[in-house]
């Protein structure tokens, strides 16, 4: 007998979802056409030294005009699914009031041609680009207002495209635009100078008070959860796309798992913790001088609104701990100067986080249904002269992330779909048009799409639903 493991090993279960993730802002381009009011995206990117190079997505793929082209590449990468995100301000230009039809038309129109390749559209309602006008009433999401008009807006998006599009995200990433946007990080960099890394809508708020701005962030996802229930087609499923911080034990002992679930409870409390248990922990509730946020009974509720399967976007480790006998119980182990790291600077490599995170959620959390809504990473492409680009990098990534992935779904993990960001380079908020991250290289000068290596390696696998 054939001593070798049989083929089938590496396989994900049936009905994995092999898909791939973009986001308005970043790809859509036609920032002001057919009635679209200005985000708060738009205002930043036109402030001079906001984004690198002081680039811009007024045209980015321009995938607004080029949708037809996009999703026939999707198709042409055995994708099965399409995550993109709604933007807010081309269906409710003011923030809400009256809804403006052409720019609905528009998601009608791309749903319609997914449907038509056979990829099941899956859509995000908030990717951060607010509209302005709610940053100029309201100070965005520092009032409750914000968290409202955001459900009003999500429920009619379900209502109107509810008969095709089932699955819905709420938010994208909650840490990431409300800490970028709303308080950003001062930096040191090289000859004494400090420099300010943030994102829209270029806030500097206190601790204290951006406690205040995440609570509403997760109170207008519960919301919008009710309100898309509400209003949308009876079947339609709902949760959310948060950047969970994923704690890596470095041992394999049950003592350095259990360290890391717990420091993943901990240190998500803001966001992930309360979103699944509706409740602040006592650190997080104590923490920045303890005033905020202030919250009812009611509104951790409405926070916690049961979901239909719960969505994250996975990249880097966030940290790497071991047990320790004094409390919390926990200790980081700080990441070694050699430690390899991916094409952007943030990027620390560690395949295992692909595993390790949607293990968390289900054993912290007892997530029943999860979905990867972003993995990937950014490398330096380029076209090489016989036309071809080989991003080696990034094939490596994707088959060890998705091997770890692979071995997460064979232990019974239930994750039912993997989302590769990007399905093409696109504009990478402060990082400009610089940092790359798709499987198709997009020649920002002339906007040729080019699908890379990464793109045949990714084809292959959702082909044969497998790794090998
Ligand atoms: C997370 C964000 O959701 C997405 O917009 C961004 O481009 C990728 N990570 C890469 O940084």
């Amino acid at each position: 007998m054939n001593a070798a493991a049989p083929s089938s090993s590496r396989t994900f279960p049936d009905g994995f979802r092999w898909g791939v993730a973009t986001s308005s802002y970043q790809v859509e381009g036609a920032w002001d056409e057919d009635g679209k009011g200005p985000s708060i995206w738009d205002t930043y990117a036109h402030t001079p030294g906001n984004v690198k190079n002081d680039d811009n997505a007024d045209v980015a793929n321009d995938h607004y005009h080029r949708y037809v082209e996009d999703v026939a590449l999707m198709k042409d990468l055995n994708a099965n699914a399409y995550r993109f995100s709604v933007a807010w301000p081309r269906i409710f230009p003011e923030g809400g009031g009256k809804p403006n039809r052409p720019g609905l038309d528009f998601y009608d129109r791309l749903v319609d041609e997914l449907l038509g390749a056979g990829i099941e559209p899956f859509a995000t309602l908030y990717h951060w680009d607010l509209p302005q006008a709610l940053q100029d009433r309201y100070g965005g999401w520092q009032r409750k207002e914000t968290a409202q008009a955001f459900a009003d807006y999500a429920g009619y998006v379900a209502e109107q495209l509810g008969d095709r599009v089932k699955h819905y995200f709420t938010i994208n990433e909650f840490a990431s635009f409300v800490e970028g946007g709303y308080q950003g990080l001062d930096v040191q960099v090289g000859g004494g100078r400090t420099v300010h890394l943030g994102a829209a809508p270029g806030l500097r708020l206190s601790d204290a008070d951006l406690k205040q701005v995440r609570h509403h962030a997760v109170l207008g996802h519960g919301l919008a959860v009710q309100a898309i229930r509400a209003r949308g087609p009876a079947g339609t499923k709902v949760g959310f796309a948060e950047n969970i911080r994923v704690g890596v034990p470095v041992l394999d002992t049950p003592e350095h798992v259990k360290a890391a679930e717990t420091a993943t409870r901990d240190r998500n409390a803001g966001f992930m913790t309360v979103l699944l248990e509706g409740r602040y922990t006592e650190e997080y509730l104590a923490s920045a001088g303890g005033r905020t946020p202030t919250f009812t009974d009611e509104e951790l509720q409405v926070i916690a609104s049961p979901l239909d399967f719960v969505g994250i976007n996975v990249y880097k480790p966030g940290w790497y701990l071991e047990p320790s006998d004094e409390p919390p119980g926990y200790r980081d182990i700080p990441v070694n100067a050699s430690h390899p790291k991916m094409g952007a600077s943030w990027h620390v490599l560690d395949p295992e986080v692909m595993y390790w995170a949607p293990r968390h959620m289900r054993s912290i959390w007892g997530a029943e249904s999860i979905f990867i809504t972003e993995n990937g990473s950014a490398a330096s492409d380029a076209v090489a002269d016989d036309g071809r680009v080989y991003d080696s990098d990034r094939v490596m990534f994707l088959r060890a992330c998705l091997a770890q992935l692979q071995r997460a779904t064979a232990e019974g993990v239930p994750v039912h779909g993997y989302f590769h960001w990007s399905a093409q380079d696109n504009f990478e908020w402060g990082d400009g048009y610089g940092t790359r991250f798709g499987l198709v290289h997009v020649d920002f000068d002339t906007l040729e799409r080019t699908p890379k290596l990464s793109a045949e390696w990714f084809r292959a696998a959702a082909r044969a639903n497998r790794v090998v």
